[in-house]
Order: C-alpha cells, then sequence, then structure tokens
C-alpha cells in the first residue's frame, strides 16, 4: 500500500495542475506576489507517517488555517464556557471578512471568519498576558500542532497590518460591544501576526494528523489540547471553516476543513489522516481552486466522506 501514495497524488495534481482559474489574495500585497504555479500536497497518518507530492517543503503563511488550532488553545487555556460566551458556533453564511456579530450579544458567530478570530487570539494563554506573550503562546501552541518550531513572515504581516483597515473596523465593534476587552490595535497587530506564521504542506498535513489523532502529536507523542477540545473544535470546522462555501463543502467533500487566503487547505479525518493542500489561487469564497478540487478527488477517490 505505502508505495502506492506518492504515485496516487503525483497523478491527481497533474490532473488538476491544468487548472489556473481564480484569483492570488490581492488585499495582502505581499500575497498577491506568491509564484500562482505552487502546487503540493500531503497526508499524514495518525501513526506519524507522511506522504507527499509536489511543492511539498514550499513555506507560506498559515492565515486562517491557524484559526482551528488557536480556538483549540483557547479553549484548553481557559475551559469552554468563558470562549462560548464570547464567540458562538452557528455557520455565518457570510464571507469570512464580514462583520458577522448577533445582534443581541455582539458575538461573533463563530470561530472562523475573522470577528470570531480576532476574539479567539485575545483568549489565547492566560488572562492578562502582554500581546508580546499571547502571541509567544500561540507559536508554541502552532508550532506544538506542527511538531516543530514554526516562525513569523515579518514581511507578509508588515504588508497585511499596513492594509488591516477591515480587521481593525471590526476589532473596533467588538470593543464597543465589550466581546474584546483589550486595546483592539493590539488584538489586531496579534492576531496578524499569528496568521503570518510561515508552514509547509508537510507542516499543515502533521497539524490535521493532531487533530485527527485526537490532540495528541503524531510526532511528539505530546497531547497538545485535550481530546474534547478537538471534538468541539472539528464540529465547527465541518459547519463553518469553508464560510459561504461550507454547505457545498459538507456535501460533496464530508470532511472537517479550513483554508487560508495564502492558498493552503486542510482536512482532518478523525482516528485517521490529517491531509493538507497548497496551491495560491482562491475561489470567490477565498478557499484555493486547485485544493477544494483536490479534496474532491481525495474524497470521492478514498471514500473519505464522513457520512
Ligand atoms: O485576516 C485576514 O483577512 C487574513 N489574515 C486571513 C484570512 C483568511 O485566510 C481567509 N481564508 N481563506
Amino acid at each position: 500500500m505505502r508505495p502506492i501514495i506518492p504515485d496516487y497524488l503525483a497523478e491527481v495534481l497533474r490532473d488538476v495542475e491544468r487548472d489556473t482559474s481564480g484569483e492570488r489574495a490581492g488585499y495582502i500585497p505581499e500575497l498577491a506576489t506568491a509564484d500562482p504555479e505552487r502546487l503540493g500536497a500531503a497526508f499524514a497518518m495518525t501513526g506519524g507517517e507522511v506522504y507527499g507530492a509536489g511543492d511539498v517543503d514550499t513555506e507560506f503563511t498559515i492565515q486562517s488555517i491557524s484559526k482551528p488550532f488557536v480556538y483549540a488553545l483557547a479553549l484548553s487555556d481557559h475551559g469552554f464556557d468563558p470562549v462560548l460566551a464570547r464567540v458562538g458556533v452557528e455557520p455565518s453564511g457570510e464571507a469570512f471578512n464580514e462583520i458577522s456579530l448577533e445582534s443581541d450579544t455582539g458575538r461573533p458567530r463563530n470561530p472562523m471568519i475573522n470577528a470570531g478570530a480576532i476574539t479567539v487570539h485575545s483568549l489565547a494563554g492566560a488572562d492578562g498576558l502582554s500581546p508580546t506573550a499571547r502571541v509567544e503562546r500561540v507559536l508554541e501552541g502552532l508550532s506544538a500542532f506542527a511538531g516543530r518550531p514554526l516562525r513569523v513572515d515579518e514581511a507578509v504581516c508588515a504588508s497585511e497590518m499596513e492594509h488591516a483597515h477591515r480587521n481593525l473596523a471590526i476589532a473596533h465593534m467588538l470593543r464597543s460591544h465589550n466581546i474584546l476587552t483589550e486595546d483592539p490595535r493590539a488584538v489586531v497587530d496579534g492576531y496578524i501576526r499569528q496568521c503570518s506564521v510561515l508552514v509547509t504542506v508537510r507542516d499543515l498535513a502533521m497539524m490535521a494528523a493532531t487533530l485527527a489523532n485526537r490532540g495528541r502529536s503524531p510526532l511528539s507523542g505530546r497531547q497538545v489540547v485535550p481530546e474534547l477540545v478537538v471534538r468541539h473544535v472539528l464540529s465547527v470546522m465541518f459547519s463553518c471553516g469553508m464560510y459561504d462555501a461550507a454547505g457545498d463543502w459538507a456535501t460533496q467533500v464530508g470532511i472537517p476543513a479550513k483554508s487560508g487566503v495564502a492558498g493552503g487547505l486542510i482536512g482532518a479525518l478523525p482516528g485517521q489522516i490529517g491531509i493538507a493542500t497548497f496551491s495560491p489561487r482562491l475561489d470567490v469564497h477565498g478557499n484555493s481552486v486547485r485544493g477544494v478540487s483536490l479534496f474532491e478527488r481525495f474524497s470521492s477517490d478514498m471514500g473519505l466522506h464522513l457520512m
């Protein structure tokens, strides 16, 4: 079985390579310069083996794929109630950068959209941490999921921060509702650093495999977050991870997943496998065009749909 996997991955990559539709994320200037032809995919097993094809060692920024992992850190640092009091778990049916706050409470609808993720960033680590210490907690936590030390791409971070008017507006709205209790600019700065963490497809597959392995890293053996937290996070990924395409994804692919605007995409199948793909051109929802096609193929070829 083992030698077949890279051949299979290479064959599926060749099939999707022809599709050059979609656009790189233009609203973060540094991402608009990425090589649009990059393409890679990797499978990480819960036993620790990783199989890949294409650009598996190219680094790119994690972007929104950080959201479920930092949500898991916040849940394990604070417990469920304080986090759920600030961020809901209902699909918004709207774009990732919509304000999407509940009208009565001001709570963001879920942690996968920017409003929810900005709030969740402020909940990583202990109460009262300095913005720098919070970013450290996030970096340490993301690294534990990946099984190796990760670092921030300063150029992408600065580029996004210069154009962060929308996220700053969202954070100020959150502050006005007392959902955020800290300086909105410092929280957005930390959230953007979180999004600017560099990963490869191999890292992302291992991070997804840690979720699939119920929170225990297949590489280090460390229980990064509790099992119950992982069940909760995978449920939210299933219903909200692909934003306003979440329903199509759930029916057609049927794997808990999360995308990022640098072109990464992960899926985690509990007890089985973590999958990651990378291709920078995005569809109108902000999801990688070829990444979505690859997952459709994986799901149908290998019967991965959970239902
Ligand atoms: O906050 C933002 O807009 C970006 N740092 C992340 C957005 C993102 O990755 C959306 N996902 N596809």
